[in-house]
């Protein structure tokens, strides 16, 4: 047995967590669940109001303004946090519409949220991280089991599990994984009536082997085991129930 393992449990104990998505669903779990584990967490989000009311809710957590689609805001944080231990990024801005409808615009600004932003956060952030640090990316099913109507939700999620093999190898020794969730009750579902949010749960439910849809404990449990897994580098990690093996 090798010297100088540590219990993975205690691993995030005294560290700080930047989550950058981390006022609501996914990233609020994860900003919650890293104070637990003794963290002290930072939560960004676009707007202060929103960064500081859901860190008031965490022990030992402040907010910080961040929009990653905004290179300034993202220096500006780094500069005032001068050093971080962990960056988690969920920030999303999906443009779900047939190719034929397709807007300029929305597929650079979905490009941005999920794909340029977390290359601006490592190029701002891996500077004031220590060699133990790490970036925990998001991806989606969606890159895997591609559906018409959704190729960018697709196509970006791809591109982030891309980004975290080739950052992991240019940050090193710093390591970047991703998370490629499947359909996960994290919030962001609520807004569909109640009746279409049910089909389409039960409809997950029923198309992957686990039968049933994902829990934001599942994400968590992923994210808090990654954070913490010091010898896994590049990866990503897919929450999604066996999804895409069916
Ligand atoms: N939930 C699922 O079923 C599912 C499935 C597959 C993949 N995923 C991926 O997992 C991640 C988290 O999922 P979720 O359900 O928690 O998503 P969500 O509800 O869309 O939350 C995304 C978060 O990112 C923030 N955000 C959006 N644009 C941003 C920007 N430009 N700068 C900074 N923050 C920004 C949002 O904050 P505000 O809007 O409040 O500013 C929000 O806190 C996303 O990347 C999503 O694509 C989720």
């Amino acid at each position: 047995m090798s010297a100088g393992h540590t219990n993975n449990e205690d691993a995030l104990a005294g560290t700080t967590v930047l989550v950058v998505g981390g006022a609501k669903n996914i990233g609020r779990e994860i900003a919650r669940r890293s104070a637990d584990a003794g963290a002290k967490v930072v939560v960004g989000a676009r707007s202060m109001e929103s960064a500081n009311d859901a860190a008031a809710q965490i022990d030992n957590a402040r907010g910080i303004a961040i929009d990653v689609t905004d290179e300034a805001s993202i220096a500006a944080a780094a500069a005032e946090l001068r050093s971080v231990d962990h960056v988690v990024v969920t920030a999303a801005a999906h443009h779900n519409v047939p190719v034929a409808e397709l807007e300029h615009d929305k597929v650079v600004t979905a490009f941005e949220a999920k794909v340029i932003g977390p290359l601006l956060l490592a190029k701002h952030f891996a500077p004031i991280m220590p060699a133990t640090g790490s970036f925990l990316l998001f991806s989606g099913v969606a890159a895997w089991k591609p559906s018409a109507g959704l190729s960018i939700m697709g196509i970006t999620n791809g591109a982030v599990s891309f980004a975290a093999s080739n950052l992991a190898v240019e940050l090193a020794p710093i390591r970047v994984n991703a998370i490629s969730p499947g359909i996960i009750d994290s919030g962001t579902w609520d807004s569909m009536p109640a009746d279409d949010r049910k089909a389409f749960f039960d409809g997950v439910a029923e198309g992957n082997p686990v039968r049933r849809t994902g829990t934001l404990d599942d994400i968590a449990d992923a994210a808090l085991w990654l954070l913490s897994a010091g010898f896994v580098s590049g990866e990503t990690v897919h929450v999604e129930g066996g999804a895409r093996q069916v």
